[in-house]
């Protein structure tokens, strides 16, 4: 008997070593201590033997049994851990690959300039105010002392949208921003200081013109607002954003139905590629008395300035850009130069 068990022992032990995973351990184990396994049929034959001799029989199967389940046990946990161990070696990362790295985005030159735009006036104590870009008839011409059938109206060509306005009259995408003067002059009490940014359309298209377009509005209302105001600070103005005094300021006479006087502001760098050329950088002018009227306001007691500047512009000087249209074909080799 004890031969036999030695053999079932060491024959148990052989196999557990060798089975290469779980399922085939458990069926090797059912072998020897399953149902009909070798060493639940010898416990079987225990009841032939007679008493005296079963006693020490049952007590060398237990040993042996014990044997078995040990080395089971021991051989269950082994590939319990090579399995893990594989699973953590096939699943490791390497956190010492370079990232994959992402596009970072950039702002886009023209939001750059009125960014800078808005921070230098409001370093100033302007207001910044945004407004509607599908605008009424009043607002955007009539308001501004532009009435209806007034050859001015030709200076901007228009884009109309279905739908109108109380009055009945179309609706219309704003030829300007100057229409947010009126905007914020009924609702704001003077002083009145305040710069516009935003979205522009007109019905236009070539190397300087866009059919959309971004303009930003000043205007200064106050009882003693002066032409003189108008210069100091848009002359400050350029300087601040050109960063540079080396330039030189004109204001020369012009036309807007608004304004009166009304002035086109040019300058000129004193230095750079550009130095000497006179550009157009604005429309300006002293507020009309019909529009602060319309403002709400008396023109006997309020008096001040308007301009509008084209950021398109402003942003092609800064960053000696040829053609307006690069602003809006989204060429990341154009953009990217942007990204810092
Ligand atoms: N709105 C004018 C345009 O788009 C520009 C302009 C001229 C605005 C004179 C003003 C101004 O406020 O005073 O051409």
């Amino acid at each position: 008997m004890q031969a036999e068990l030695d053999r079932i022992v060491s024959e148990a032990l052989a196999s557990f070593t060798q089975a290469p995973d779980a399922p085939r351990l458990e069926q090797d184990k059912a072998r020897f201590l399953g149902k009909t396994g070798s060493l639940t049929e010898l416990l079987k034959s225990l009841g032939k033997l007679d008493p005296s001799a079963r006693k020490e029989a049952g007590a060398a199967i237990n040993a042996a049994k014990a044997l078995i389940e040990g080395a089971l046990d021991a051989r269950r946990r082994a590939i319990a851990d090579e399995a893990l161990q594989a699973r953590l070696a096939q699943e490791t990362i390497d956190v010492t690959l370079p990232g994959r790295g992402r596009g970072r985005g950039t702002v886009h030159p023209v939001v750059r300039t009125q960014q800078r735009v808005e921070d230098i006036f409001r370093s100033i104590g302007f207001d910044i105010a945004d407004g509607p870009e599908i605008e009424t008839d009043w607002y955007n011409f009539t308001a501004l002392n532009n009435p209806e059938n007034h050859p001015a109206r030709s200076m901007q060509d228009t884009f109309y949208v279905d739908g109108q306005d109380a009055e009945g009259k179309p609706l219309l995408l704003r030829t300007h921003t100057s229409p947010m003067q009126v905007r914020y002059a009924r609702t704001h009490r003077p002083p009145i200081k305040v710069i516009a940014p935003g979205r522009t359309y007109r019905v236009d298209s070539d190397a300087t013109h866009s059919p959309m377009f971004n303009q930003v509005e000043g205007l200064w209302i106050d009882e003693d607002i002066s032409f003189a105001h108008l210069k100091g600070v848009y002359t400050n103005f350029l300087q601040t954003f050109f960063e540079t005094d080396q330039l030189k300021v004109r204001f020369r006479p012009s036309y807007f139905p608004f304004t009166e006087p009304s002035a086109e502001v040019d300058m000129a760098f004193e230095s750079g590629p550009l130095k000497g050329r006179w550009l157009e950088i604005s429309g300006a002018g002293q507020v009309h008395p019909t529009v602060i009227r319309n403002f709400g306001l008396d023109p006997e007691r309020y008096i001040g300035f308007a301009f509008g500047s084209g950021l398109e512009r402003l942003t092609m000087l800064r960053y000696g850009i040829a053609d307006l249209r690069l602003f809006f074909e989204n060429d990341l080799r154009f953009l990217q130069q942007f990204q810092y």
